[in-house]
């Protein structure tokens, strides 16, 4: 069974992943959620204004009441911007596994950023959580999301045939991926 405690702070060597406030909103609108480029591979589509952003933090607010929502803001530690998100998009309870999404601004791609944030969730949900899969998918056309898995210890299990819709509305194959608890080592 899984020992589910929620949203809690995770610290890692540049990040703070912390839960999102609604003063939030107008950074993180700026920072990715206006940008159809940044959200190109997702199913939500870049929000229209600040009040958009508002009300999507204010729904999280009430869904950090739950124990099992999973969903960190990320920060960085020494300026406090904010840059993106990390989550765990659904849960298998029965299997207890987890499956994880993310975003950061385009401006912090690649500095190592999402591999440092994932590696700081796989601990937390393996150590306190007490899952015992992990797992993640990305568009095949977003190899550097599949980068970002790889550097953190996942395999690349195969391909899923159409299995997601995007946020035009095509479906399209993804790759997945996961990670063992007997195959998690911190070093990652
Ligand atoms: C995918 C995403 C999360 C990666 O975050 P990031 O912080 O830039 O990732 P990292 O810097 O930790 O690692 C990216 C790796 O991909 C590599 N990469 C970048 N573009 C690439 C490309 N077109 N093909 C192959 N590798 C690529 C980088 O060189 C880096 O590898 P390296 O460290 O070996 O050099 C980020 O680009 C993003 O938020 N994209 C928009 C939203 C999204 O696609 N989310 C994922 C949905 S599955």
């Amino acid at each position: 069974m899984l020992n589910h405690i929620g949203t809690n702070n995770i610290e890692t060597k540049r990040l703070l992943l912390r839960k999102f406030k609604v003063e939030d909103a107008e950074e993180m609108f700026e920072n990715w959620a206006k940008d159809p480029e940044n959200v190109i591979f997702l199913q939500w589509n870049a929000h229209k204004d600040t009040d958009e952003t508002r009300s999507i933090i204010k729904m999280w607010n009430e869904e950090y009441k739950n124990s099992k929502t999973y969903n960190w803001c990320i920060t960085v530690k020494d300026t406090k911007e904010i840059i993106g998100s990390i989550t765990v998009v659904k849960l298998f309870e029965d299997i207890e596994c987890a499956e994880i999404g993310y975003v950061i601004s385009k401006k912090h791609w690649n500095k190592g950023i999402m591999t440092e944030a994932l590696g700081g969730v796989i601990k937390y949900l393996f150590l306190k959580i007490k899952v015992n899969r992990i797992q993640l998918k990305h568009d095949l056309d977003n190899p550097a999301s599949g980068k970002v898995m790889i550097k953190n210890g996942l395999k690349r299990e195969g391909i899923l045939r159409e299995a997601y819709r995007n946020n035009k509305g095509e479906l399209r194959d993804m790759a997945i991926y996961s990670i063992l608890k007997s195959e998690f080592k911190e070093e990652f």
